[in-house]
């Protein structure tokens, strides 16, 4: 069983729990005797059997089972060592077991309440809230049920559940670590200043796009979804200047996954300004990295990317030579981009399709009619990739891959999410059954290129109620907080960093730090086998550990975020600063 879905199962068995406690209670409450005892027995159950599914939790890795094991097992204990006795005494008015049954049920269903609400790590405060809210339901319950504890009884009660109530408020609502987000900072500008060899205008404005045959209302780059494809030739400096025509939210341009000076990296509050309507920015950088890349807002960058603020960025060693496509995937108003296109080719040229996935969400592409290669990775070129026939991929968010191979005599196509994108003649296959390549098993593996490591941070991915703001909100939180209280990551110029990635959630993470690519060196404890895999963008599945490292090469305020870019605005931000 994967980690994945002993999460699910655990949270499954725990409802039960939950219910069958409560559902007890009420029961006999009202003396429906044979209802009771079965409830009972489902809570009794489903109590034990969380033992099992906690301790294999546990053995995946202490962030999986942390408050389960601190807080969910002690009430559990209580719960069953309350309830349990009086049950076996039988009594012969089931509603005298009402009041333990019932406290059985809010034990269990407020150990749910930390796990869904406050998640990793397991804080003091979370379990005295917990604590504070059996006693207080407890009491409730007993008046209710007109079973009068003395006065001693409910004075200790009043005062424990109000001790447990401020102290697990304080210690859950106390600021943590210093949060301190620069905003519109940023060292001084480190534009290089050599004479630009490529320029391009980027406008940005409302548009109406056509989108698989229907007009769509869009946000566009020159009034085109995706914006017009930037190119480049190693070694080129390129000058991109950015204007906003009438975007009320602002524009940035963010170089996803090219490891640009910190100041042109287009992040809005920490390496620039928004650029608000009837503004400009100029960005300029040297392309000496080749590759498939994209651009994209990062200005309220959930629906400006969504809208169509992005497209592509290529940069070629030299001239191109054969055929040279690029197959930029994005929803835009429900409607899959880019359109499908047919064209011949003649056999024996050589065809590169560069895969990019733009949307916030993974998609699964098959190349079929032909073996192929996976060339590169997120720009960067594999070690050895080897011939590969009726394998699909999954690209994560904001992930590239380049597939290459030599024109058949016979039709070859593409397929995104089993809907033919790009094709050379009409190719008749289901390539939904196809197994999924593991890039970390993929090509010819090489030595980590350091021995050491200076810094280490862990990310443990997960939801969580935010209540740091005016509205609380349930956001996606990493380590227990939501941006802008996550602590930065400090590193210093020359540091070999190494972060370890954790999803203890139910939904995907596709991971992007800026300015950096990280080398993969583990998931859950496996070592990468294949080619170095340098990374900007990989999704991080529910229960999945990875390791990745990286050189501190790049100095600056780099945003770190989830490329779900929905999760990254509810909070799954954090950044890595430079000393
Ligand atoms: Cu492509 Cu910060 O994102
Ligand atoms: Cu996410």
């Amino acid at each position: 069983m994967t980690t994945g879905s002993l999460l699910v199962a655990d949270l499954v068995i725990a409802v039960l729990a939950t219910a069958g406690w409560l559902g007890g209670g009420a029961a006999s409450a009202a003396r429906r005797r044979p209802l009771a005892l079965g409830l009972t027995a489902v809570a009794l159950l489903a109590t034990l059997a969380r033992a099992i599914t906690i301790t294999a939790l546990a053995r995946a890795g202490w962030w999986f089972a942390a408050e389960k094991i601190l807080i969910a097992g002690p009430l559990s204990l209580a719960a069953v060592g309350v309830a349990g006795p009086r049950l076996l005494r039988a009594p012969g008015d089931i509603r005298a077991v009402a009041l333990p049954l019932l406290f059985a049920g809010y034990a269990t269903s407020s150990a749910l309440l930390v796990t869904i609400l406050h998640g990793y790590p397991a804080s003091a405060g979370a379990g005295l809230l917990a604590v504070a809210g059996v006693v207080a339901a407890t009491a409730i319950s007993a008046r209710a049920l007109g079973a009068r504890p003395s006065r001693t009884v409910s004075r200790v009660a009043l005062v424990v559940a109000v001790a447990a109530l401020l102290t697990g408020t304080g210690l859950t609502v106390a600021p943590g670590a210093a949060p301190a987000v620069p905003h519109g900072h940023g060292p001084p500008a480190a534009r290089i200043a050599d004479e630009p060899t490529r320029r391009f205008t980027l406008t940005a404005g409302t548009a109406t796009v056509d989108a698989g045959g229907r007009n769509v209302a869009a946000w566009a780059f020159n009034g085109q979804v995706p914006g017009p494809e930037l190119t480049a030739t190693v070694g080129d400096v390129l000058e991109v200047t950015l204007r906003n025509r009438d975007i009320e939210r602002g524009v940035t341009v963010h170089w996803h996954g090219y490891d640009v000076p910190n100041d042109q990296d287009g992040v809005p509050g920490v390496t620039q300004a928004a650029v608000r309507p009837g503004q400009e920015f100029v960005y300029r950088f040297r392309a000496d990295q080749v590759g498939t890349y994209w651009y994209h807002t990062h200005s309220a960058s959930d629906v400006g990317v969504r809208m169509g603020l992005y497209g592509v960025l290529v940069v070629r060693p030299g001239p191109a030579t054969g055929l040279d496509v690029t197959v930029p995937v994005h929803t835009l108003a429900g409607r899959q981009l880019p359109a499908p296109r047919v064209e011949r080719v003649e056999p024996g040229v050589p065809v590169r399709l560069r895969l990019i996935n733009t949307d916030s969400t993974t998609h699964r592409y098959a190349v079929a009619g032909t073996p192929f290669r996976v060339a590169a990775i997120d720009g960067v070129d594999l070690r050895g990739p080897t011939p590969l026939v009726d394998t699909a991929v999954l690209i994560p968010a904001g992930g590239r891959y380049d597939m290459v191979f030599d024109a058949p005599a016979t039709p070859v196509a593409l397929f995104v999410d089993g809907r033919a994108v790009y094709s050379t003649g009409p190719v008749p296959t289901a390539t939904g059954a196809w197994p999924v390549l593991d890039p970390l098993d993929y090509g010819a593996t090489a030595p980590v290129p350091w021995s050491r490591t200076d810094k280490t941070f862990t990310l443990v991915l997960d939801r969580g109620l935010d209540l740091r703001r005016l509205l609380p909100r349930y956001a996606h939180t990493v380590n227990g907080a939501a941006d802008p209280d996550i602590p930065q990551q400090v590193v210093r110029l020359g540091d070999v960093v190494r972060f370890t990635i954790v999803n203890r959630s139910q939904v995907v993470h596709p991971w992007h730090l800026h300015g950096h690519h990280v080398l993969v060196l583990t998931r859950d404890g496996k070592p990468a086998a294949g080619s170095p895999l340098w990374l900007d963008s990989f999704d991080v599945r529910p229960g999945e550990v990875w390791e990745v490292a990286f050189r501190a090469d790049n100095p600056g305020m780099w945003a770190n975020h989830c490329h779900n870019l929905a999760h990254a605005d509810a909070g799954m931000t954090l950044h890595l600063m430079y000393s």
